[in-house]
């Protein structure tokens, strides 16, 4: 089936109802574009998952604050096109602007708890953009499975905990975050990074390395964990954001890290004005879960 492109909301509804018809299990994989490695994970994982993939690439203008990189941000629908086939995705929905919010479009979706802290306390209504435009995706193609990255662990936990209390009927699944060689998280925004920052980028995975292998030797003091990741960025010059131990599952601050209960270490810094994000699980219980349940393989 060669990919199909679909450029507005009444071409998608046509495309969920051939699919509805023939019975075939459908995976979302939403994205803002400007592709690479990292979402191409995300597809394998759709294909493995169900019968049909299709990827949306939208920037979504609500989810940027009034200073942020919304028109600035890395466009490149023909390039995203072509790997999207050579990954064997089906469709792609690249709606236009007016599409998802037409004149006069006035709801929006917000998850209280989960976007408190953490990145949405830093970037007020980001997770309301997220979530609003998430939610208009599940809702205008009801797939069976919708792919996520564990990169943006907030969002993930956001976006769960929207499918749940709207009914939305996805499962939700979340896939480990891909590295480049040197363990930078592979993003979008990487692309900002002179060589020289690209350098020091790194240092947020060997901070979240360090805390990780604390965390294996036994010790259990956030505060102790954060420190490290501290003294990684300072090493580099690169200004941290947060640094914070969460509950995996509630996102709640942990001051001591306990075998049962899940946790993560998440970071955001600025390297220049580049701000970038990444995050680790800190005990087995703290890799993402299926739905909120026990890491449930299918
Ligand atoms: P975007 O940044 O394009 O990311 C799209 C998806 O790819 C997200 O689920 C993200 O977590 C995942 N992803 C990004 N980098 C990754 C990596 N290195 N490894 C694994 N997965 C990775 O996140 C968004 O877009 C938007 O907020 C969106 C959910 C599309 C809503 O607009």
């Amino acid at each position: 089936m060669a990919l199909q492109l679909l450029r507005t909301t009444d071409e998608a509804a046509q495309f969920v109802d051939r699919l509805r018809r023939e019975n075939k299990r459908l995976a979302l994989v939403p994205t803002m574009g400007s592709l690479h490695q990292g979402h191409l994970a995300l597809v394998r994982e759709g294909r493995r998952r169900a019968d049909v993939t299709a990827v949306s690439i939208f920037v979504n203008p609500t989810q940027f604050g009034p200073r942020e990189d919304f028109s600035g941000y890395p466009r490149n629908l023909q390039a995203d096109l072509a790997q999207c086939e050579a990954a064997e995705a089906h469709a792609v929905f690249a709606p236009e602007l007016t599409e998802i919010y037409p004149a006069g479009y006035q709801t929006f979706v917000e998850v209280t708890e989960l976007s408190k802290g953490l990145c949405g306390g830093r970037r007020p209504g980001h997770f309301r953009g997220v979530a609003t435009v998430v939610a208009k995706l599940l809702a205008l193609f009801r797939p069976q499975v919708a792919i996520f990255g564990e990169k943006d662990f907030q969002q993930l936990q956001v976006i769960r905990q929207l499918n749940r209390d709207l009914n939305l009927g996805a499962r939700i699944v979340g896939v480990p975050t891909v590295r480049e060689p040197d363990g930078l998280a592979m993003s979008s925004r990487n692309a900002y990074l002179s060589p020289e920052e690209r350098r020091r980028a790194r240092s947020l995975f060997t901070g979240l390395r360090q805390a990780q292998e604390l965390a294996r030797d036994g010790r259990t003091e956030a505060s102790e964990l954060v420190a490290v990741v501290r003294s990684a960025l300072a090493q580099a010059e690169v200004r941290e954001d947060y640094v914070e131990v969460v509950d995996a599952e509630t996102l709640e601050r942990l001051e001591t890290v306990r075998g049962t209960r899940p946790a993560r270490i998440l970071v955001a810094a600025f390297v220049g004005n580049t701000r970038l994000i990444d995050n680790a699980p800190l005990n087995p219980e703290g890799r993402a879960r299926e739905d909120g349940h026990a890491q449930a393989e299918e």
